[in-house]
């Protein structure tokens, strides 16, 4: 193995090959708060042909956080480690109902109104491909652009 076992934290597994970052980015996570973190970036998985892995000690996510992994690496796998033990792992998944986190790409959509006060909201069409629509004007957003919106370069 590249990096060692942590012993009390997360284990994100399964990202798809590119996105450790933004999934870093996702969850606030600069590396200047002092966690004990390793990024594993573009290696050999089964199931995905390649990965990245991303290991932080001492941090635990909530529903939140993992909602909004699902959104850029709706392939991977949560584990919660205490003790160098896999005490749960979890698949993320992806929200039916989203809102505020992603905002629609129609100019003239209601939710794009400076002056109404209507915060985006969308929901889920299709998990594979990942795709999402607006419910106010029925626009799509598919998984390049959401991961462009979350701040990575899909
Ligand atoms: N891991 C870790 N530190 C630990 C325990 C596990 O960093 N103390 C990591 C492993 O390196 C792996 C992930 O957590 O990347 C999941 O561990 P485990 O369930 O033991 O591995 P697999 O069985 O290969 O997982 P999966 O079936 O989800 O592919
Ligand atoms: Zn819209």
């Amino acid at each position: 193995m590249l990096v060692r076992r942590i012993r009390d934290g997360t284990v994100i597994d399964h990202i798809p090959a590119g996105r450790a970052l933004t999934v870093l980015r996702i969850l606030g996570i600069t590396g200047s708060e002092g966690y004990k973190l390793a990024i594993v970036m573009n290696v050999e998985s089964k199931k995905l042909g390649k990965k990245d892995i991303v290991k932080i000690e001492g941090l635990y996510l909530d529903k939140e956080q993992l909602d909004k992994i699902a959104l850029i690496a709706p392939t991977a796998t949560v584990n919660i480690v205490k003790d160098y033990r896999v005490v749960e792992k979890m698949k993320v998944r992806l929200p039916e109902d989203l809102s505020n986190i992603l905002s629609c790409a129609n100019p003239t959509c209601i939710t794009r109104q400076p002056r109404e006060p209507i915060k985006p909201r969308f929901k889920l069409v299709s998990r594979r491909p990942v795709l999402y629509q607006c419910v106010y004007c029925g626009t799509l957003i598919e998984e390049d652009d959401i991961v462009r919106q979350l701040g990575g370069s899909a």
